[in-house]
């Protein structure tokens, strides 16, 4: 499985990844949005993303007890690694078998993770999309969106004030394709498991955070720039308490 590396303390590093004939050995265990992107033989600029840590000071009884959901954050980014972290409490990669930190129907893994940053250092405004398989960020669009996504979610301003916001999407026929009708209720179910992933461990990093499902799925869309066989289902908005 291909890895991440470190990054420096400032500098963004961009790590070209080569998509050549070696990769089809490894697409077996590339989770599907990985094997999407590489059958589709797009070449991938990807934004390696610092290690995440497995240990820290605050139980999850802790964090169960001290997470409320936090509309307002002050002006301040931040870091890329509390982005790192965030990123993989949602979808990271935790076996060698590419299991996640969220269960997953049948491991057909129906999410996509987007982050929607404007004010995350080492980290140029833009909607990135996460690759678990990498533990990397590939830019969809440059300039800070929040604005637009703020707009899309009926104007809330928690979307704005946010530092950066994480954006889950679906795509429901990698889980329907098995499991028919059913398949949707998984795929919802994954989205809630994965968003109090994330929930928590923004609590243990001590940042503030809310869910939002109040918005015009098209809007966000569009904002977002998500392919076509993607919906979305759920906002995080994150940033300083
Ligand atoms: C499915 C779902 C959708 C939600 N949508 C929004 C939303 O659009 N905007 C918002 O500010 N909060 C939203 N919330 C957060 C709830 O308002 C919040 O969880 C509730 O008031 C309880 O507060 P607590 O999270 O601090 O325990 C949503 C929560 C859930 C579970």
């Amino acid at each position: 499985m291909l890895r991440g590396t470190h990054t420096g303390h400032c500098a963004v590093l961009f790590v070209r990844l080569l998509v050549g004939a070696s990769v089809g050995a490894c697409l077996l265990c590339l989770p599907s949005s990985a094997e999407d992107e590489l059958a589709s033989g797009r070449e991938a600029d990807t934004l390696a993303l610092p290690q995440p840590r497995r240990a820290s000071q605050v139980s999850v009884e802790e964090a169960l007890a001290r997470r409320r959901s936090v509309r307002q954050y002050p002006d301040e980014p931040l870091t890329l690694a509390e982005v790192s972290q965030l990123l993989w409490a949602a979808q990271g990669i935790t076996s060698e078998r590419g299991y996640r930190t969220a269960p997953s129907a049948g491991a057909l893994y129906p999410l996509e993770v987007y982050v929607v940053a404007g004010n995350v250092a080492d980290l140029p405004d833009g909607i990135y999309r996460y690759r678990s398989s990498v533990h990397g960020l590939i830019k969809v669009a440059e300039g800070d969106k929040r604005g637009d996504l703020c707009a899309a979610a009926r104007g809330q301003a928690s979307v704005r004030d946010a530092a950066a916001v994480i954006v889950f999407a679906a795509v429901y026929e990698r889980t329907t394709a098995k499991y028919g009708e059913r398949g949707i209720r998984y795929v919802h179910i994954e989205v809630g498991h994965a968003a109090q992933n994330v929930f928590l461990q923004a609590v243990a990093l001590d940042l503030g955070a809310v869910v939002v499902g109040a918005f015009s799925d098209e809007a966000v869309k569009r904002v977002v720039n998500m392919n076509e066989n993607e919906q979305p289902l759920y906002l995080m908005p994150v940033g300083k308490k």
